[in-house]
Order: C-alpha cells, then structure tokens, then sequence
C-alpha cells in the first residue's frame, strides 16, 4: 500500500528503555509504520551535548536497538541508524547554521533548560543542538516529525530554517516538515508524582525479568491518604490503578476499581496482581528481545544495513543542497 509520506524521529541513546518510552514513544514508532515510511535515528552525536564519558554509548545504543526490535520496529521497512554513521548531517548542519540568527537560538526554552541544569557546561554544541536536530530532520526530508511538547519548540525552529534556507539560496531543495503532536502519555514512575525517568531511578525497564518487575510494582507508591488495609483508597489518584487500565484485563480494572474503594483488596494484593498483567503483557516482547540479543552481530546488522539506506538519500539531499548554495 502506498505510503503517506516519510517519517522521522530521533531519540538519544539511553540505554534500556523504561516504560515510560514503551508507552509514550516506542509504540507510537511501531503504529507509524503502517501508514509512513519511517527512519528512527539513534541520536549520538546529539548525546554528546550532556554526557560525560562515552563509554557507554555503544551498549546504550545497542540495548535500545533491542527494546525497539522487540516492540515491533521492523528493520525490513523501517530505517534504523545511528546518527554519526551517515556524517553528512554535520555538513547540513554548518549550512543551516548560516541561516540562523543567534538570538533565536539563545531564546530556546530547552537551551536556558540546560543552560540551568549544566552551568559548568555550557558548550556551543548545545547552542547549536537544535540546528543539528533540524539538518537531521530535512537531510532525511522528513515529511512529518512525531512531537511532544518539549520538542515542539525545536520543529517550529526546522520550519523556520527551512523556509530561511529555501529563500536565502532561492531553491526548493528542504522540505519544510509537519508537526505531528502525539498524545503524550505521561506516565508516572514508581514514586508516583514525577514522570518515569531512568535518572531518577523510578522507573520499570521493559526488558526487566519478572522478578525485578514484581519487586519494582511493590514499591510503587498508592493513595497516600490510604494508610492502613481498612482505609479505603482513591483508584482516581492511584499510580498502581493508571498501570492497571494500561496492562490489565477490563474485569481485573473494574475489580480494581470496586474493590480497592471499599477496601476489598488491599494495596499489596493489587500491586500482585499488576505485576502478573505486566509481565503476562510484556512476555511475549522480552522473548523476543532475548531471542534477538542471541543471535550475534544481529543489531550491529541492523544498524549497518539502516545506515547504508539512510547515506543514500543523505547524499541525494546532499548534492541538492550543495548546488543550491552554489558551492564550486
Ligand atoms: N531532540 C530530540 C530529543 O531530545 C532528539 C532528536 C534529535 C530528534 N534529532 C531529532 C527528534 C529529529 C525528532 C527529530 O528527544
């Protein structure tokens, strides 16, 4: 069937995905390839901007690769890449930045973000983060970008480059991309106040065993006002109720949800009972995960095979880019 367009999406590499990136994103990459032609970078060269060492770069990326597989990204239709192996986003990335004013990039919520979190850090890369994000985005010709709100930002200023590069070098060669802004399911972690995130350590790796699950489900943290087993609880404002309507049985939600405000079930039988949906959910994801982390050289594979396809259209989008500048 033919598609709507091309697709693309780039997420740093961190390592073991959460399920947090299950809900909020990875699914959202596995339903958009049946109507797109999509291209999901591994974004290192981005990562640079924060990390401290590079040590872990290749294991991140090669554990995220994993989890996204497992999900049902598939490398078949679908391009996966590493960002630094297709280098000529660097080059785009030096043009484009001759069309942007300084002004607007110092005035980027997420750089006085990071600017607040790093001041010891405060290095150009990160000024220039969002022009490397945007040379990604059109070197790629990107019809459509998938957002939350904290990127929405850095698509408007892709747009804006674009429209900028096309005018100052009087051509049509970038493609201004649209904004697809997803539902962004935010879902809470263990603590249940702050959003899930492995540096807070609150978060539940996808591809966890069912132990660690079950264990990381008991300390999830209930209605607060529900101190004893009699009290009765708020499903409303429960964590452990929100995971439930994600993972389990329509008749386990609706017990749940009778149940625990009358105090028919208590918080650690519920919290039993989540983590066996989760696993049960999850179980057919992690057979495949380890399935495919034993077989040697099978993400590398992936990864060089997405690479080739993605230099090609690079150095297409390339050449007319290069021309259009009039480079001699
Ligand atoms: N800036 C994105 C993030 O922090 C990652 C990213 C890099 C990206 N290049 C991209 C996202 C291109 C979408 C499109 O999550």
């Amino acid at each position: 069937m033919a598609k709507k367009g091309r697709v693309f999406s780039g997420a740093r590499p961190t390592g073991r995905q959460h399920l947090g990136n299950y809900l909020g994103a990875i699914q959202n990459y596995v339903a958009l390839q049946d109507d797109y032609d999509c291209v999901y970078c591994i974004v290192d060269v981005h990562a640079l901007t924060t990390v401290e060492t590079t040590q872990d770069l290749k294991q991140n990326t090669a554990e995220m690769v994993l989890d996204w597989l497992a999900a049902g990204i598939r490398p078949a239709e679908t391009i996966v890449f590493v960002q630094s192996h297709v280098p000529q986003v660097m080059e785009l990335h030096t043009y484009l930045s001759m069309v942007t004013p300084l002004g607007k990039l110092t005035d980027l919520p997420t750089f006085k973000d990071k600017v607040r979190q790093q001041p010891e850090n405060v290095n150009y890369g990160l000024l220039g983060y969002p022009v490397l994000m945007a040379a990604d985005i059109v070197l790629y010709k990107a019809d459509v970008v998938p957002v939350g709100i904290d990127q929405a930002p850095h698509l408007e200023f892709t747009r804006e480059t674009v429209r900028s590069f096309n005018y100052r070098y009087n051509t049509k060669a970038l493609i201004e991309p649209q904004a697809k802004h997803t539902e962004i399911k935010k879902v809470l972690g263990i603590d249940g106040v702050e959003k899930m995130s492995k540096s807070l350590n609150n978060h539940i790796e996808i591809a966890a065993t069912p132990e660690e699950t079950t264990a990381r489900v008991r300390e999830m943290v209930t209605d607060p006002a529900r101190m004893k087993r009699t009290d009765p609880g708020n499903p409303d404002i429960c964590n452990v109720y929100t995971m439930h309507k994600i993972f389990s049985p329509q008749s386990d939600v609706e017990m749940v949800n009778v149940e625990c405000r009358r105090a028919g079930i208590g918080c650690v039988d519920c919290k039993k009972l989540l983590a066996k949906n989760m696993n049960a959910q999850l179980e057919p994801l992690r057979t495949k995960r380890a399935e495919f982390a034993s077989r040697p050289g099978y993400v590398q594979d992936v990864l060089d095979d997405g690479a080739r396809r993605a230099r090609v259209i690079a150095e297409q989008t390339m050449q007319e880019v290069r021309k259009a500048i009039q480079l001699p």
